[in-house]
């Protein structure tokens, strides 16, 4: 099924990294010279998305002067850019807020949703494998995470699965280790259908006091259905501090001359 578009929610505070996100956006942080929004959407063009769509916020217009720039030197970065825009979310209640917040820009056809800080280094597009393997349900990149980790995730209690899909019967946002039905995380990259804006639109705040994108889906999955894509690659949450380092360190363990840093470093440790 062909999607077209992309919504990417820049909403958040990123309190993790403050003090620096009171200034710079989350997605403006960099790995080595190109910030986190750069590589996802490099990643959506990959999957052959033509329009981007941020949800953005007071305080975030680097994120829009960046791409102004891309578009004023988009042969320099070898990349075909479509088309941009921004819509604002005033408040920032949560994620299933922030897509909400796009409702008029996507119109009836079903979208992606991609959080930048959810970098996922691999040489495949990881949204371009969702997009072939995309039927109309609604879909979720996933994967396995430490179960002291199930806290942080939208959570998936797993029903049918094969190699590269796994079908839900339920999914459970933030659940304790105990009431956790897998380890079988959400990751950020969604295909969905524009009926998910109704759903959203009557949905009550969930946990963390968010209107939470998780409670969509679960409560879409009776009509929708709900798949997880079990994507190849190594991925990183630099929406935490250890994440994006270990991102930092994987990109420039991949670069000659940078390389050599990383070398050094452990040099003058011995
Ligand atoms: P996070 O849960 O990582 O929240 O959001 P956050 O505010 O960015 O970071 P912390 O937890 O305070 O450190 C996941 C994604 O949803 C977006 C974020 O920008 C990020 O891409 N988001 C979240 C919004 O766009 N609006 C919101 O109200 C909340």
């Amino acid at each position: 099924m062909r999607i077209s578009k992309v919504v990417f929610p820049v909403g958040g505070l990123g309190k993790r990294f403050f003090p620096i996100t009171r200034a710079i956006p989350k997605e403006m942080l960099g790995i080595i010279d190109k910030p986190l929004i750069h590589y996802a959407f490099e990643e959506a063009v990959a999957a052959g998305i033509e329009e981007f769509i941020f949800v953005t916020r007071h305080g975030k217009n680097s994120i829009e002067d960046y791409f102004d720039y891309m578009f004023a030197n988009s042969e320099y970065f070898n990349i075909k850019m479509g088309s941009v825009c921004y819509v604002r979310q005033n408040e920032p209640l949560g994620l299933g807020h922030a897509v909400l917040c796009a409702k008029n820009l996507i119109g009836e056809e079903s979208f992606a949703v991609m959080s930048a800080d959810d970098f996922i280094l691999h040489s495949k597009s990881c949204l371009g494998e969702m997009i072939k393997l995309y039927d109309g349900s609604n879909m979720v990149a996933t994967m396995n995470v430490s179960s002291e980790d199930v806290s942080k995730y939208g959570i998936l209690d797993p029903d049918r699965e094969t190699e590269k899909l796994v079908t839900a019967k339920s999914v459970d946002e933030k659940p304790s280790i105990e009431k956790a039905k897998s380890t079988l995380a959400i990751i950020g990259r969604y295909l969905l259908s524009h009926e998910v804006f109704e759903v959203l639109e009557k949905l009550e705040p969930g946990i963390g006091g968010e209107i939470q994108l998780t409670d969509a889906l679960l409560k879409m999955i009776p009509s929708h259905g709900l798949t997880g894509f079990k994507f190849e690659g190594k991925r990183f949450d630099c929406g935490s501090k250890e994440g994006l380092l270990s991102a930092i360190l994987h990109v420039a363990n991949q670069n000659g001359k940078l390389c050599r840093v990383i070398e050094d470093f452990y040099g003058d440790k011995k």
